[in-house]
C-alpha cells in the first residue's frame, strides 16, 4: 500500500493567508496541516508516499518535507501543475503507484483517529475503492454517497442539488489501480474539474465493490478561515499539559497548555488552556491568552486579550483590545492606535483581508 498526498490547489477561500503560501502549510496547533496527513500515512504503515504539488508553494512544501526521513517515511514529488481536479492529481501518481493499492489523502483534510481502520477495511475483501464517510450538515457542498440498507454504496454525486443522504465523502480514499482506467475515462464536471467522485462511480459502473466506512470522530477539510479556527479546536482539545518553556513567578497558568521550550509566559500573564505557544515567544505581563489558542514562533503579545485564534508567527500584538475568532497570517502586526492623532484605526490590510470592527 502506498500513500499519495495532494497538496495542490489555490487556497482561494483561505486568501489573504494563502497568496503567500499553499494551504497545506497553514498551521494548526502550531503544526502544518500537512504533518497531520503524513503521521496519518505513516501510522498505517504506509512509508512510501508520493507528494503531488500544484502549481503554488511548491518550494516551501518540499523544504519543509525534505525527503521524508524526519518523518520516517520516503516522500517522491509528483508535479500537477494546474489543479484540474482531484482525480486529475491521482492520475499525476499512476506511474508512482504502480500495481499497489494506495490510499489518497487530501492534504488539506484533518481527521482524529487517522487512515489505519479505513485500510484495514478496505484490505478485508476484494475492493475497487474505500472512501470515508460522515454526517454533515451541508451536504450540497460535498461528494455524496447513496447507501443500500446493508451498507452497500449505490450511488456517488459530486455537490448534489438534491442530495440523496447527508454522508460525505471525506478526502482520504483508498484505491486499487483499477481507478487509473477510469480517471482516462472522464470528461469535466460543471466546474470543469475532474472529479475523484465520478471516478468512484466509474468504479461502481464497472462492477467493482465499493468499501465505505463511516467515520466517528471529528473532520474538517480546512479551506476556509472558520474551519482553520475549528481545526485549531479540536486539535488543542486533544493536547496534554506540555510545559517545556519558562512560566515566571507571578504567571497564572491553568488547564493544557503546550509551551515550546523557548517561549515564556511573563509575570502577570494569565495564560487558560487548551492553548499552544511555539518557539521563541512571549506572553508579556498584562496579556490574557483563552483557550482554543495558538501562538506561533518569534512573537511577542502584549497587552491583550485573545481567544479562540491563530496567531501564525513573526507577529506583534500589543495594547490592541480584545481579539476572538480571529487567524493572523505570518508577520501580522497589531496595535493601539489610541494615542495617535487624529483618532481612528489605520490599516495595511491585504488583498483578500476580512476584518470586523
Ligand atoms: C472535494 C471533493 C468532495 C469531497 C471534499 C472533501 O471537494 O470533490 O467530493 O467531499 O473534497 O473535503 P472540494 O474541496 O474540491 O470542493
Amino acid at each position: 500500500m502506498k500513500g499519495v498526498l495532494l497538496s495542490g490547489g489555490t487556497g482561494s477561500r483561505l486568501r489573504p493567508i494563502t497568496h503567500t503560501g499553499p494551504k497545506q502549510l497553514v498551521p494548526v496547533a502550531n503544526k502544518p496541516v500537512l504533518e497531520y496527513a503524513i503521521e496519518d500515512l505513516k501510522e498505517a504503515g504506509i512509508t512510501e508516499i508520493g507528494v503531488i504539488l500544484g502549481n503554488k508553494g511548491r518550494k516551501a512544501i518540499q523544504e519543509l518535507l525534505g525527503d521524508g526521513s524526519k518523518y520516517g517515511v520516503e516522500i517522491t514529488y509528483i508535479i500537477q501543475g494546474n489543479p484540474l481536479g482531484l482525480a486529475h492529481a491521482a492520475g499525476c501518481a499512476k506511474d508512482f503507484v504502480g500495481d499497489d493499492d494506495f490510499v489518497m489523502y487530501l492534504g488539506d483534510n484533518i481527521l482524529k483517529q487517522g487512515v489505519t481502520e479505513l485500510v484495514d477495511s478496505f484490505e478485508a475483501g476484494d475492493h475497487g475503492a474505500g472512501i470515508a464517510l460522515q454526517e454533515v450538515d451541508n451536504p450540497q457542498q460535498f461528494g455524496i454517497a447513496d447507501v443500500d440498507e446493508q451498507g452497500n454504496v449505490t450511488e456517488l454525486i459530486e455537490k448534489p442539488d438534491e442530495p440523496p443522504t447527508n454522508l460525505a465523502l471525506i478526502g482520504m480514499y483508498v484505491f486499487s489501480p483499477a481507478v487509473f482506467d477510469a480517471i482516462e475515462r472522464l470528461e469535466p464536471s460543471w466546474r470543469g474539474e475532474l472529479e475523484i467522485t465520478d471516478a468512484i462511480q466509474l468504479l461502481l459502473d464497472d462492477g467493482h465493490d465499493i468499501d465505505s466506512h463511516v467515520v466517528t470522530g471529528w473532520w474538517k477539510d480546512t479551506g476556509k478561515p472558520q474551519d482553520m479556527l475549528e481545526a485549531n479546536h479540536l486539535v488543542l482539545e486533544g493536547k496534554s499539559l506540555h510545559l517545556d518553556g519558562t512560566v515566571e513567578d507571578g504567571a497564572e497558568t491553568d488547564g493544557r497548555i503546550e509551551l515550546a521550550e523557548s517561549a515564556v509566559i511573563e509575570s502577570g500573564a494569565v495564560v487558560r488552556g487548551p492553548v499552544s505557544i511555539a518557539e521563541n515567544t512571549t506572553i508579556k505581563s498584562g496579556t490574557y491568552v483563552g483557550p482554543y489558542t495558538s501562538i506561533g514562533p518569534n512573537s511577542t503579545l502584549e497587552g491583550i486579550h485573545i481567544e479562540n485564534s491563530v496567531v501564525i508567527g513573526d507577529s506583534n500584538i500589543a495594547a490592541a483590545g480584545r481579539i476572538v475568532d480571529s487567524l493572523l497570517g505570518r508577520s501580522a502586526n497589531v496595535k493601539s492606535a489610541d494615542e495617535l492623532l487624529p483618532e481612528g484605526r489605520r490599516l495595511v490590510v491585504g488583498e483578500n483581508s476580512q476584518l470586523k470592527l
